[in-house]
């Protein structure tokens, strides 16, 4: 039963003030939601939600998901966690407990209230795979004590723990595999490469490439992962997951470079820096469980996703912000030590 008389659901969601989080409240909100967003900022910032302080069914609290949380809501979307290299590599101790004791302490809270719980998990949870592209059957291949491994074995244990919650006490769990996303609201210096090839284009620098720039990659555009969580959330108990949610379409980092440099207008010049050794050269999710069972694809083109993206950070200024241009490139670095 929904815990207001006024919105269709009270949803909480960790990690809000966040690049994904963030724009998943708009959608929940324009769903006519009410939504609780919880977040200790560590990443996100009060700049995502700045547009919604005044909105009467938003509410923001400032909180550690690795601490309880007393809270009554209808539903939890788990987002909350440091999300890219150069942030979940600053503390890593704090990553881990991010993943697991936040995990914990949203399904405890889940289990209180009989209430459906989303993770977002991640595509990192296949480590360096031996198979292309990915399936949810495929286990993985995860070094467990090297410098990624806060992030990577932190949301297998996540996984973990939403399993058994599921096995065990019947929970309603969504697991959601997320791939490589992009868009506004992107954290300028998060040194993911669609960051940091806008930034160096709009800062008129060398672009940095690692390689010839033919491997490829695949990004998906931050609506469309947006939709795919809202309709997974309303699937039927009998699929926790995990599913893959990401863009299958492919492209070269050359291509990209290249399509940032017109795109922007810059006159950046593209440097070529050698490929550091196993460099993953695909990465490309497998949907087919998403299209099937959420009857979703995405659609958003990398050209207009990234047009949408430029105007975001030429809006916001980041190339001339003090912070942001401190971010040393880390592209195409190895999944492994
Ligand atoms: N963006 C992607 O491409 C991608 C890919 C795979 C998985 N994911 C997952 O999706 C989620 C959101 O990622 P994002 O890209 O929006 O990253 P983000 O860093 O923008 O958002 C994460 C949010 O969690 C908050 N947070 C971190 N630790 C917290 C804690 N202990 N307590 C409360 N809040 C905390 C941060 O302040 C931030 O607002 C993460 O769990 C991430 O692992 C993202």
């Amino acid at each position: 039963m929904a815990r207001t008389y006024f919105a269709q659901k009270r949803v909480l969601v960790t990690g809000g003030a966040g690049f994904l989080g963030s724009h998943l409240i708009d959608r929940l909100l324009d769903q006519g939601h009410e939504v609780l967003c919880v977040d200790n900022l560590f990443t996100g910032t009060k700049r995502n939600i700045e547009h919604l302080h005044a909105h009467p069914r938003f509410e923001f609290l400032r909180h550690d998901v690795c601490f309880p949380l007393f809270v009554e809501v209808d539903e939890i979307y788990n987002l909350a966690c440091p999300a890219s290299p150069v942030h979940y590599q600053h503390d890593p101790v704090q990553t881990t407990k991010t993943s697991v004791h936040g995990a914990i302490n949203m399904l405890g809270l889940a289990k209180r209230l009989k209430c459906r719980i989303f993770q977002a998990s991640t595509s990192e949870v296949y480590g360096d795979p031996a198979v292309h592209p990915q399936t949810e059957a495929y286990w993985g291949n995860v070094n467990p004590i090297g410098p990624r491994s806060c992030y990577d074995e932190g949301k297998r244990c996540a996984e973990t723990l939403f399993f058994d919650y599921y096995r065990q006490h019947g929970l309603d769990i969504k697991v959601a595999r997320i791939f490589n996303t992009y868009g506004p609201r992107m954290h300028p210096a998060d040194g993911r490469v669609v960051s940091n090839f806008v930034m160096q284009a709009l800062r008129g620098e060398p672009i940095t490439i690692y390689g010839d720039g033919s491997q490829t990659r695949s990004f998906c555009f931050v609506s469309d992962l947006v939709e795919a969580f809202l309709r997974f959330m309303e699937t039927p108990k009998d699929l926790p997951g995990p599913v893959n949610l990401g863009n299958p379409n492919e492209f070269t980092i050359r291509e990209l470079a290249e399509l940032v440099v017109e795109l922007t207008g810059s006159d950046s010049e593209i440097d070529y820096r050698p490929l550091p050794q196993d460099d993953p050269l695909q990465r490309r999710p497998d949907i087919s469980l998403a299209k099937e069972r959420l009857d979703w694809t995405p659609k958003v083109q990398l050209r207009e996703g990234l047009q949408q993206t430029i105007a975001y950070f030429k809006r916001h200024e980041f190339a001339e912000d003090p912070i942001a241009q401190q971010v040393q490139p880390i592209i195409a670095k190895p999944l492994l030590p």
